[in-house]
């Protein structure tokens, strides 16, 4: 694999509500070569709204972010991108565009997966988000709108044509949300239809995933979202199988739980934030575990660290007495 900007192999994928400066911390820190800011809205920028300007926050020691926009009308895209690469200066890697969230509340605006079904429209966005900045623009889109018709390659072709640096396609399509598999033959159809590199997504959750992704599609680069989830040591996972390195073991109950708690607490300095957020990473650490299951209920209480180190440390009890 080339590599996106023939830098980046490993991308940690934009996912609103999960990827801030906490989880970008420990995916970076596992092995991702670059990571995501949770989506961000230019119109919310456009207004000031520091709920929006909190999400381009960098977490400490993190070097570089890609930023992802999303929105509709090109001419706020174009003057919030400039700010913001102006506020991030070099800490700034690219600049992404939402193309394939399908959430009704974004598409019923004409935001995110809605802009497969425009591509005119996204092609503007595209070009005006390049006169606006010097770095490299990307969009991400999946398979197509509707079910059963695929429209990636063409859009591709087109945001290719618009300026776009690189394409990621998730291989579903947005009707779709994230039923059945994810096809990655699409993924190689857009690599066959542009020049601009192409970085592959949807279901990697190993190291093999990615190779086999790697290899079925010609990709630059995978990004892998729900994989990660309580697992940021897939990206140790996906380095390893890339350079054809033996698997790191997989982490133990008390790896898993020190992780955890690690979590917790740069959740919980994340400025202005509660760590509320925690709840979730919390199951998804757990997920298998004697006892996890029955943990919910407290899980769903816990507000400060120590809260979740209880828990924890009942888990951990739990865990050893079935271990002897
Ligand atoms: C909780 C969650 C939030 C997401 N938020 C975003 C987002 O903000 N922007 C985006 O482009 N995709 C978003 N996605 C989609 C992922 O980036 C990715 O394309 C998709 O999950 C498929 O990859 P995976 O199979 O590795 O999970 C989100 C996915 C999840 C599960």
């Amino acid at each position: 694999m080339e590599g996106l900007f023939g830098k980046y192999r490993v991308l940690l994928a934009p996912m609103a509500g999960v990827t801030d400066i906490a989880f970008r911390t420990l995916c970076r820190e596992a092995g991702a070569d670059m990571a995501f800011t949770e989506m961000v809205s230019a119109k919310g920028l456009s207004f000031a709204n520091e709920k929006t300007r909190h999400l381009l926050a960098l977490a400490e020691g993190e070097d570089q972010v890609a930023v992802q926009l999303f929105g509709h009308e090109p001419e706020v895209m174009a003057s919030q991108a400039a700010w913001i690469e102006q506020e991030m200066g070099d800490t700034l890697a690219y600049l992404d565009i939402n193309m394939g969230c399908p959430a009704r509340k974004i598409v019923s605006k004409g935001d995110g997966s809605a802009l497969m079904k425009d591509p005119a429209g996204a092609a503007a966005i595209v070009s005006a988000v390049k006169e606006a900045v010097a770095c490299p623009v990307t969009v991400k889109f999946r398979r197509g709108w509707a079910e059963g018709d695929e429209t990636a390659p063409a859009f591709a072709r087109t945001m290719e044509a618009a300026g776009a640096d690189a394409v990621a396609v998730h291989g579903r399509f947005a009707e779709q949300l994230y039923r059945g598999s994810a096809d990655w033959d699409v993924i190689a159809r857009v690599r066959e239809a542009v020049s601009v590199p192409v970085v592959g997504n949807g279901d990697i959750r190993c190291g093999a995933d990615a190779v086999a992704m790697a290899e079925r599609t010609g990709c630059d680069a995978v990004m892998i979202a729900r994989g990660a989830e309580g697992n940021p040591w897939i990206f140790a996972d996906v380095q390893a199988a890339l350079a054809g390195a033996e698997a790191p073991s997989a982490p133990s109950i008390d790896e898993r739980i020190a992780m955890a708690r690690r979590h917790a607490r740069l959740l919980s300095r994340r400025e202005g934030r509660n760590i509320v957020r925690m709840r979730k990473h919390a199951m998804w650490y757990l997920a298998g575990l004697p006892g996890a299951a029955a943990a919910r209920g407290r899980i769903n209480y816990c507000t400060t660290p120590e809260d979740f180190d209880t828990v924890f440390d009942d888990l951990l009890e739990i865990a050893s007495s079935h271990a002897s």
